[in-house]
């Protein structure tokens, strides 16, 4: 039986290491002692944007990129999708069980009633101009969150982390729906812990001048079943961004708005609004062929294609299909959706999407469902966001509580100038400069 090592002759000294090898992985740190001489720092490993590198070991969610699976703490995403309540799969994403149904209660109970914000906060929130992003506004209220919970910095404590985990998921919808309601101009709803949570968010967005709120069943489970699709991906750019923010002991608060802003991009989060811009530009079906050659040709790329872990179909972008045939069976069908299924199809067709893997990913459909329920589509990587929270979460205390972890600080190849003399300024001469 061969040894789990890697044995690596350094061939400019002759000299062999044998590296153990665990989990399919090889530590960096053991390729430092690999060094020319006493002055050497030894050899590092360079991956830029982390194609090939593990940063932590992970317990929360399983993915297998060429086979479509997701798996929630080893609960395929399918079975928690048909079966489960969004803080339902909350609590199992952070506390690694499926709760019983007390424990479900008395969570809910927890997260109902922190889902009111501190009056300051309404405050900070008219600060924006009613046309600023929801979704800038959203990171920049919970940032100012940190102001009104300055004890969330004892992060080491475990009732601390527990106390500020509930106030951020019970509160992001509660932030998000202000920051909606601020955009048009309407008056904020308070919640109404009577409702679930989801229920409670179309409340507090949608709520006019009827005494109780009544959400559309079937646009609430929808609502709920994209929340559980989109609420953790293992160490996506976001979760990373939790982490790495996490790792120097900050705030959570700040954390989870440095999180956000990393899934505001869009290549990330931000795909989903990007998506709907790209239907709309796409005017009918006949102008696909030539949207398509466009994309081939480098001049754009094919928003909600594509994905760095998975090269087979991605197993949320099939569940939220299904979602959005019972949708639109209440909204009337989203008239772009004939736009979206063609250009999916021909694209699965073209050897530069097939020899590329590029599939649809989780935003290629979900804004065509938001769009229908009612949502704008500045208002998508909010809907991404709030559900999100709870994987960010729970990767963060993962972080915390791991004792192989410390802050975040990866290294460099340095390729700049070295030991430059100051020239008096008078002496210098213009060199012209790029950004
Ligand atoms: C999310 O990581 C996660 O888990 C993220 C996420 C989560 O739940 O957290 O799943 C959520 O962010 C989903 C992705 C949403 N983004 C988009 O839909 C934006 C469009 N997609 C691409 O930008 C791209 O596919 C990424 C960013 C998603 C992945 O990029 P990679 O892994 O860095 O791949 P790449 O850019 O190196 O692409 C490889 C090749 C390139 O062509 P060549 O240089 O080899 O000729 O594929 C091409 C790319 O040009 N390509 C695309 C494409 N995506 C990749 N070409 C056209 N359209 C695209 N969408």
């Amino acid at each position: 039986m061969s040894s789990s090592t890697l044995t690596v002759t350094d061939n400019r000294t002759g000299k062999t290491y044998d590296v153990p090898i665990e989990d399919g992985t090889v530590r960096a740190m053991d390729f430092r002692q690999m060094k020319t001489g006493t002055d050497d720092f030894g050899l590092m490993l360079y991956d830029p944007a982390f194609m090939n590198t593990a940063s932590c070991r992970s317990s929360i969610t399983y993915i297998d990129g060429d086979r479509g699976i997701l798996e929630y703490r080893g609960y395929p995403i399918e079975q928690l999708a048909e079966n489960c309540t969004f803080l339902e799969v909350a609590y199992l994403i952070l506390f690694g069980e499926l709760p019983t149904q007390t424990q479900l209660d008395h969570w809910v109970y927890e997260i109902t009633h922190h889902t009111m914000l501190h009056e300051t906060t309404k405050k900070f929130m008219e600060s924006f101009r009613y046309g600023s992003h929801p979704m800038t506004m959203l990171i920049s209220t919970v940032a100012a969150l940190s102001t009104v919970y300055p004890c969330a910095t004892n992060v080491h404590d475990p009732a601390s982390r527990l106390l500020q985990i509930k106030r951020l998921i019970a509160k992001m919808p509660s932030i998000a729906a202000m920051s909606y309601r601020h955009s048009l101009g309407f008056p904020y709803v308070y919640p109404d812990n009577e409702l679930s949570y989801t229920e409670n968010f179309m409340n507090m967005l949608w709520k006019m001048v009827e005494p109780k709120y009544a959400a559309n069943p079937v646009l609430a489970r929808a609502l709920e079943v994209l929340f559980i699709l989109h609420a953790d991906h293992e160490q996506n750019c976001g979760s990373s961004v939790m982490r790495a923010v996490g790792s120097s002991l900050a705030s959570p608060y700040l954390a989870i708005a440095s999180a956000a802003s990393a899934l505001s991009g869009p290549l990330h989060g931000g795909a989903n609004e990007e998506v709907i811009r790209m239907l709309d530009e796409i005017d009918s079906k006949a102008d696909i062929p030539a949207y398509v050659e466009s994309v081939k040709r480098g001049k754009r790329k094919l928003m909600g294609f594509g994905h760095r872990v998975y090269k087979n179909f991605d197993p949320r972008a099939t569940l939220i299909k299904k979602i959005a045939e019972q949708v639109f069976g209440v909204t009337g069908q989203n008239p772009k959706l004939e736009i979206a299924l063609e250009l999916e199809r021909i694209a699965l067709q073209d050897d530069y999407f097939i020899s590329r893997k590029l599939y649809p990913n989780v935003d290629f459909y979900s804004g065509l469902i938001y769009q229908a329920i009612g949502f704008k589509p500045e208002m998508f990587t909010v809907l991404f966001a709030i559900p999100r929270t709870v994987g960010w979460l729970a990767q963060w205390q993962e972080m915390i509580v791991d004792p192989a972890q410390k802050i975040a600080r990866p290294r460099q190849i340095y390729t700049g100038s070295r030991q430059r003399q100051v020239v008096p300024i008078a002496e210098r001469d213009a060199v012209e400069v790029t950004a």
